[in-house]
């Protein structure tokens, strides 16, 4: 009896290696199919990158050359040195700006300050031993050397101007693991590279986690990302009702598909729920209502119109620009800039605030495009351009006073390198270009009502940064004629029409289509009643993946009933179902928890978490795979071989008070832990746990993070 007792425990332990193993089989396959296809989409994106890096540096090169030939251009010298004379009242003034803007940018990031490792990035990338040790034996042949840019209060010691540029990073071979080390942090999201005038937007706009931010051209996201690191700076992941105090959101848009798909992986790093991608005509976007009244509209508290322009305020980043430079471009934006700021503060709530802005230093971009709205919209005090000057003091970034004259110019018929000037509307020159140029181009008689001088323009020269242009309007009240149009069409100018594959539909809610699915989560990775199911959403009709919103998120979402929305993302992920071919095992583990979401689940979940200590956790990662029987620590080896294969959390434990006392996951455990969770930062990573062995199941850009936090061995190893 015994032994055919025996016998039967050995069958099924065949049995369940064997399933095991097709088990196994099912998500190698589908995790490579899943690699493959990332991989092409990556390699895509990093291919374009490549192009257009490519094509900057072989304009540099040409410039190396004949630097006088290239970075000249007489009609764009004539332009400004009319337009910004109050400003460079010299031709050696005006040459100290032709001059920088002839010069290459230097290399400015920011580190996020909502990451979990922001500090400890910061310290290694500040320690000078650590840095030559990246160096090696040639620590002696380069100089790498970090400005910390004075900013603003809230930014202060976050951003950094380094002395080598892009080009030399990934190129000298001297740099490599400097470059990797660099690299991890802009991939696992901890650092962003981006210009520090370009900064500047969300830094003046102070949001608040509540604030319902509307950002109408936001690819490729850098200004998007800075208003999540704001908003998600103070976030207790430990606070389980932490989630209903995130009301608010940021709403990405661009009309660019390409660039909209770009941004969705931009803000991906971030990982945080608070997030929407749309792609959309922004002069076009739909209008939604509060309640079926149509007379409440959805209004932001926020909004950033950072619109298309002729970009000649970068031409340190875009070299070729000087050749092309024309006066056409200023005045072919001009009024799809003022269509887009039009709608902007249409969407805007009384008291709350735009920031229009622009990398180009031309008034009919920027003033003439400001004035036109004052006229329009502002008629009894409806706006107010705010005074944001004081903001700059103590910073090393200088604000000029908007213009309240400027001239309106245009390319000789016979000459196209000679510019004319037309005096106003009456001028022949006018009417013979009247198609390119509007009325609302000219500083008209009205100009001094506006209080154009609060705009805010900023010049290369003044602390080596690219140039740039601001204003921010208040909507003090609201005014007449504003959208309340309820059968608005949307035609929107998007660049391609979006792809769906078959299975995919619009934003579908879990707790509501899927509750089946939802009851298998709660059982199998115990989660407590009150996790916000209702913040789960899936774009696809088999629930492939599973988001978790904010719950700002899933509001906007529900009042999007008619689905005017071209959603592209939302929220982080969370679960991602596995191929069911093994459907009929009980056992069988649908989803999978994913790294990206798991901080807005940890305080939720009781079953299916191991907690380790530090020594076991470094381990596991550097491993990346562990059998049963390797793990020293008996417990855990017992309590892994009798739990179901699937996914599974591993989380760190390494400042527990008593490490004698670890009990898996009860209660004591439990409230030790987040005890010191209240100092530190979640560490846990996403495994699966077969029947004889876990594996790590996390992304390339989770995994170096939690490599340099660790710092484990041989992470700049090249074969990596
Ligand atoms: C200056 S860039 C925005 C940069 C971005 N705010 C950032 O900081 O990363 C302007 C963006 O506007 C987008 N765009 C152009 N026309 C648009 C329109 N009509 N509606 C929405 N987006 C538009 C472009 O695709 C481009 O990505």
């Amino acid at each position: 009896m015994e032994n055919e007792e025996k016998l039967i425990g050995k069958k099924r332990e065949k049995e369940k290696d064997k399933n095991e193993g097709k088990e196994g089989e099912t998500q190698n396959e589908s995790n490579k199919k899943e690699k493959k296809q990332k991989k092409s989409k990556k390699s895509k994106r990093k291919e374009k990158t490549e192009k257009n890096e490519k094509k900057n540096e072989i304009a540099w090169q040409q410039i190396a050359n004949q630097p006088e030939k290239v970075l000249k251009n007489e009609k764009f010298e004539f332009y400004y040195k009319n337009q910004l004379s109050q400003f460079f009242p010299t031709p050696e003034k005006f040459e100290e700006l032709l001059s920088k803007l002839r010069e290459k940018l230097p290399c400015v990031f920011r580190i996020s300050k909502a990451h979990f490792f922001h500090e400890g990035y910061k310290k290694m990338l500040l320690d000078d031993l650590y840095i030559k040790s990246l160096l090696g034996d040639q620590a002696n042949l380069i100089k790498i050397e970090l400005k910390n840019l004075t900013s603003f209060k809230e930014w202060l010691n976050l951003v950094y101007n380094i002395n080598i540029n892009r080009m030399e990073l990934k190129k000298n071979d001297l740099l490599k693991n400097f470059h990797k080390f660099v690299q991890f942090g802009v991939d696992g999201g901890v650092i962003s590279r981006q210009e520090a005038v370009s900064m500047i937007p969300p830094m003046l706009m102070q949001t608040l986690s509540t604030d319902k931010i509307f950002d109408m051209c936001a690819a490729p996201g850098s200004k998007t990302a800075q208003f999540l690191e704001t908003v998600y700076e103070k976030y207790d992941f430990l606070d389980k009702k932490q989630y209903l105090k995130d009301t608010g959101f940021v709403l990405a848009n661009d009309n660019n598909h390409q660039r909209a798909y770009m941004m969705v992986h931009q803000l991906k790093r971030l990982n945080t729920a608070g997030m929407v991608v749309i792609c959309h005509d922004a002069q076009l976007f739909p209008t939604l209502y509060q309640s079926n009244t149509y007379n409440d509209r959805l209004l932001f508290d926020k909004i950033l119109a950072d619109v298309p322009c002729s970009s000649d305020a970068v031409m340190r980043k875009l070299p070729m620009k000087w050749k092309k430079w024309s006066t056409k471009e200023g005045y072919s934006l001009h009024k799809l800039q003022i269509s887009i700021l039009k709608r902007g503060i249409n969407l805007l709530k009384e008291g709350g605030v735009i920031s229009y802005s622009t990398c180009s230093l031309n008034p009919i971009e920027n003033e003439a495009v400001v004035a036109e709205i004052m006229r329009s919209y502002s008629k009894n005090g409806e706006l107010e351009i705010l005074d944001v000057k004081y903001a700059f003091k103590n910073t090393d970034i200088i604000p000029h006073q908007g213009l309240n004259d400027w001239k309106v110019m245009i390319e000789d018929k016979n000459d196209k390198n000679k510019l004319n000037i037309i005096k106003d509307i009456n001028d022949p020159l006018y009417l013979e270009n009247k198609s390119l140029i509007s009325p609302s181009c000219f500083p008209q008689e009205d100009i001094k009502n506006f209080g154009l001088e609060k705009c805010n323009r900023f010049f290369p020269n003044d602390s080596d940064t690219s140039g740039f242009f601001i204003t921010l309007i208040k909507k003090v009240k609201n005014f007449k004629n504003e959208d309340v149009d309820k059968d608005r069409i949307v035609k929107p100018n998007i660049s391609e029409p979006k792809k769906k594959k078959d299975e995919e539909r619009d934003v579908l809610f879990v707790n509501e289509k899927f509750k089946d699915k939802i009851n298998w989560i709660k059982n199998y990775y115990g989660i407590e009643d009150d996790f916000p199911f209702d913040q789960l959403v899936t774009f696809s009709n088999i629930c492939k993946k599973i988001n978790f919103a904010s719950k700002g998120v899933i509001d906007l979402l529900k009042l999007d009933n008619e689905h005017k929305l071209m959603v592209e993302n939302a929220g982080v992920k969370l679960f991602k179902a596995n191929k069911q071919k093994n459907e009929k095992n009980t056992d069988f583990c649908l989803y999978r928890v994913c790294q990206d979401g798991l901080m807005y689940l940890l305080p939720f979940m009781h079953k299916r978490i191991y907690f380790v200590d530090e020594k076991m956790f470094a381990e596991i990662l550097r491993k990346k795979e562990i059998n049963h029987n390797d793990i020293n620590d008996e417990e855990l080896k017992l309590q892994l071989k009798k739990d179901t294969p699937g996914s599974i959390v591993v989380v760190n434990v390494k400042c527990k008070p008593n490490n004698d006392e670890i009990k898996y996951g009860n209660e004591k455990e439990r409230e030790e832990y987040n005890n010191y969770l209240k100092n530190n930062y979640i560490d846990a990573i996403c495994c699966h746990n077969a029947t004889t062995r876990i594996t790590t199941m996390i992304n390339k850009e989770h995994q170096h993070i939690f490599e340099l936090k660790y710092k484990i061995e041989n992470i700049l190893d090249n074969k990596k």
